[in-house]
């Protein structure tokens, strides 16, 4: 697998001896991270065919079926402060949509902040995570994503079969895993490049590709749910959301979650 995602990479990927591939890990960011404590270099990136104990944010698990899907987590070194990263997942999620597009021939929304959605379904996730200095510094961020590949419904656990799709499913065709990482890779990149300096652009690129924007949504903190319109996105990334009494709020995606009122989009 690992000469396959090779030979579908550019002459001009930066960091092609920065790749590991594993046929079945724990979690690939987990990995990395502790790649990362030992020194690995800015563009490492570690690849699965199968994690045993993939997962979201909050803990929640990431199903991650031998052969059925992509894992993959990219670690990069910006020399910044936190607060320039708040959107590194939104910068992430525009990546990896060119790079289904690219490869696939057909652009996922994003369902705010860190899902991909294709048809109403969830297509696969992102979990960014960060560690800093003792000087309060960005050390490494870690960017892990997982796509579900070639899952037709009834590979999927019952509780999420009715909320889940693969690439194969809304494709109607084989698609290649390899091919794919191959394209993560390179538009991680390329976003890596811009991701400092071009923020505002990259936020214009979410907004268009956001399908919660402008929907109904449940807002969950904890138990308490409130019910409001996602009314735009602020320039941080941050969600804007309307509330029947007149009030906004704007909301943090480490603070809250969203549901659809009427679904998971
Ligand atoms: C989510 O659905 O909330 C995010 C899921 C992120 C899953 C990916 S798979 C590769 C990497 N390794 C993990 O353990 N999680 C991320």
């Amino acid at each position: 697998m690992k000469d396959a995602i090779l030979s579908h990479l550019s002459e001009n990927y930066p960091w092609k001896d920065r790749l590991h591939w594993f046929a079945s890990i724990g979690s690939t960011n987990d990995h990395l991270k502790e790649l990362a404590r030992l020194g690995a270099p800015h563009g490492t990136a570690v690849l699965s065919g199968r994690q045993t104990d993939g997962h979201g944010r909050r803990g929640r698990s990431f199903h991650s079926p031998e052969g059925m899907g992509i894992y993959l987590s990219f670690l990069l070194r910006p020399r910044c402060r936190p607060a320039q990263l708040m959107h590194l997942t939104c910068a992430a999620a525009v990546a990896v949509c060119d790079a289904v597009e690219s490869s696939v021939g057909i652009r996922p929304g994003i369902k705010w902040t860190n899902d991909l959605v294709a048809g109403r379904r969830k297509l696969g996730g992102i979990l960014t995570e960060l560690s800093l200095t003792p000087a309060g510094m960005v050390d490494y961020v870690i960017i892990g994503i997982g796509i579900n590949c070639h899952q037709q419904a009834e590979d999927f656990p019952s509780e999420i079969r009715d909320i889940a799709c693969s690439l194969d499913m809304v494709s109607g065709k084989q698609n290649d895993p390899a091919a794919l990482a191959a394209a993560m890779l390179e538009h991680l990149t390329g976003m890596n490049k811009e991701l400092l300096s071009g923020k505002a652009s990259i936020l214009s690129r979410y907004r268009a590709d956001c399908v919660t924007l402008g929907q109904e949504i449940s807002l969950v903190r904890g138990d308490d749910v409130r019910h409001g319109k996602a009314v735009s996105l602020d320039e941080e990334g941050a969600l804007v959301v309307a509330f029947p009494d007149g009030s906004i709020e704007t909301v943090n995606s480490g603070e809250v979650s969203i549901r659809g009122m009427y679904g998971y989009v």
